[in-house]
């Protein structure tokens, strides 16, 4: 991505690619997106795709791979042992990481399994700068406790603190001198925080963990599932790096991590995963889990053409025209709404842009899921779906009651080359009539909830008539358009 100035003297993101392939895309009448979303149980992750005009559910295994990796997917080479598509991907993880030995596993949450598998014991405890859902799932289902130790500004919808995914140092030294280093199974690190807006952390605050966890002999990992937005962000926003290359920046992150672990679904475009680390311990005593619950060793359940096409990937998130095309997109839809005085959160992250639900319909009490409402709401007035990332992505405690979210986000993805401009003004344009309009949204509550991560295919339905009140307006101010 680059971004030229216009003789006007506006400056606009410019895609440095061309699109060679395409997928026809359905706008449904809202009548019938109204009928989709009741058969969706008011969940976006229950939509069928062929009833979405833009998936902006995530950017998991939806973004657009290049050229050069399909290409990549039909020399693979299969065979269980020994594929020479496999070495491929261990001499891109040497060379784009500098990390020497690698398990593959089938996506990131795979790496989380055998991660906590071998190093949680119960009652240990997992130091992070914020959890994400299967990450801590897999920790407290071994009996473990996550502890997010984030600065003041993590959580803050509105500012222009370049780092918001920065571990609080002080707070990291007293957990540590209240549970004591023997009971840190390791420090988690992750990049592009997810969570909280896809916010990333500054080299000078992982240089600080890490000699903390040096000190005191706690390993560190890295979740990289997200680096490409947070090297981006290092490049651009902090002091001393603007001249160093994306593979400098990011070998300079890896010194300071024991191990580390990714999804190729988002890191390299592809599918499939795996995991990191010049530490031949900590290898050894992951290794053995990889053939039993994932696959041989030299493919780790996933397929040749995927492996082929995660070693080109990797290779490719060295560009930097390739890794700020996505952050520069979302600035620009970020900015757009903001200008607006529309909730969103600042400053843009990397990962999708992020409304701020409790700000944007604060009507809505947290109880009555306003992240999730605001979920439905959107893909009723746009056909776009996104993400409910508040109360209902949480879960219960033990005595059955619903831990509200520190934040209700609905996140807008972006998958990387995904979307173009104006389709990127579209949503803008959809949001900003809802906004107007929000006052016409209700709550929502449960009709069928799982126990475990119930965001994925938990059901829910309207709280009172709002949804019709929605549909009326819309077509009251948009006449008989989509
Ligand atoms: N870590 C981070 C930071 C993630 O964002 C994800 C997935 C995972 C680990 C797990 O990887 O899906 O390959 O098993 N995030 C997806 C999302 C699901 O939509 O944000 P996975």
């Amino acid at each position: 991505m680059k971004t030229v100035k216009f003789y006007s003297g506006e400056t606009t993101p410019l895609e440095m690619h061309k699109v060679r392939v395409v997928q026809k895309l359905n706008l449904l009448p809202i009548e019938e997106r109204k009928e989709s979303i009741f058969g969706a149980g008011f969940n976006t992750f229950l939509l069928h795709n062929k009833d979405v005009f833009l998936d902006m559910l995530t950017d998991s295994g939806t973004n657009a791979m290049s050229d050069n990796q399909i290409a990549a997917m039909s020399v693979a080479d299969d065979s269980y042992a020994g594929s020479a598509s496999y070495y491929k991907l261990e001499k891109a993880i040497n060379e784009v990481f500098n990390q020497q030995y690698f398990l593959p596993v089938h996506q990131g949450r795979a790496a989380e399994h055998i991660i906590a598998k071998t190093f949680v014991k119960p009652g240990m405890v997992v130091p992070m700068n914020y959890h994400f859902t299967t990450t801590k799932a897999h920790i407290e289902m071994i009996g473990g406790v996550v502890e997010e130790i984030y600065t003041d500004e993590a959580l803050k919808t509105k500012s222009d603190f370049p780092f918001k995914g920065n571990m609080d140092i002080n707070k990291l030294n007293k957990l540590i001198e209240k549970r004591g280093a023997k009971n840190i199974a390791y420090i988690r690190f992750e990049a592009g925080t997810n969570l909280i807006g896809g916010q990333p952390f500054s080299m000078a605050n992982l240089r600080e963990v890490s000699a903390i966890a040096k000190a005191h002999n706690i390993i560190v990992l890295m979740d990289t599932s997200l680096i490409n937005e947070n090297l981006y962000f290092i490049k651009i926003r902090e002091e001393g790096y603007q001249n160093k290359t994306i593979k400098s920046i990011l070998h300079e992150m890896m010194s300071y991590t024991d191990f580390s672990y990714f999804s190729g679904r988002k890191v390299s475009c592809t599918r499939g995963g795996g995991i990191c680390t010049n530490n031949h311990d900590i290898y050894m005593k992951m290794r053995d889990w990889v053939p039993l619950f994932e696959g041989f060793l030299t493919y780790g359940g996933m397929s040749v053409r995927e492996i082929e096409a995660m070693a080109v990937g990797l290779y490719e998130t060295l560009d930097f025209d390739v890794i700020s095309h996505s952050p520069t997109f979302i600035k620009y839809l970020v900015d757009a709404l903001d200008k607006k005085g529309i909730p969103v959160i600042t400053p843009a992250g990397g990962l999708g842009c992020h409304l701020d639900a409790g700000e944007f319909i604060a009507h809505v009490p947290q109880t009555q899921y306003p992240a999730g409402a605001l979920a439905a709401a959107l893909y009723i007035a746009s056909g776009i779906r996104g993400m409910e990332r508040g109360t209902i992505s949480s879960v219960r405690d033990a005595n059955g009651n619903d831990v509200l979210a520190d934040v209700e986000l609905l996140r807008l993805a972006f998958p990387r080359r995904v979307f173009t401009l104006s389709q990127i003004k579209y949503a803008e344009d959809r949001i900003q009539w809802l906004y107007d309009n929000r006052e016409l949204i209700g709550g929502l509550e449960w009709i069928e909830e799982p126990p475990v991560l119930r965001f994925f295919v938990g059901k829910l339905k309207p709280i009172g008539n709002w949804v019709d009140k929605l549909v009326e307006k819309f077509r009251e101010d948009f006449g008989d358009s989509l």
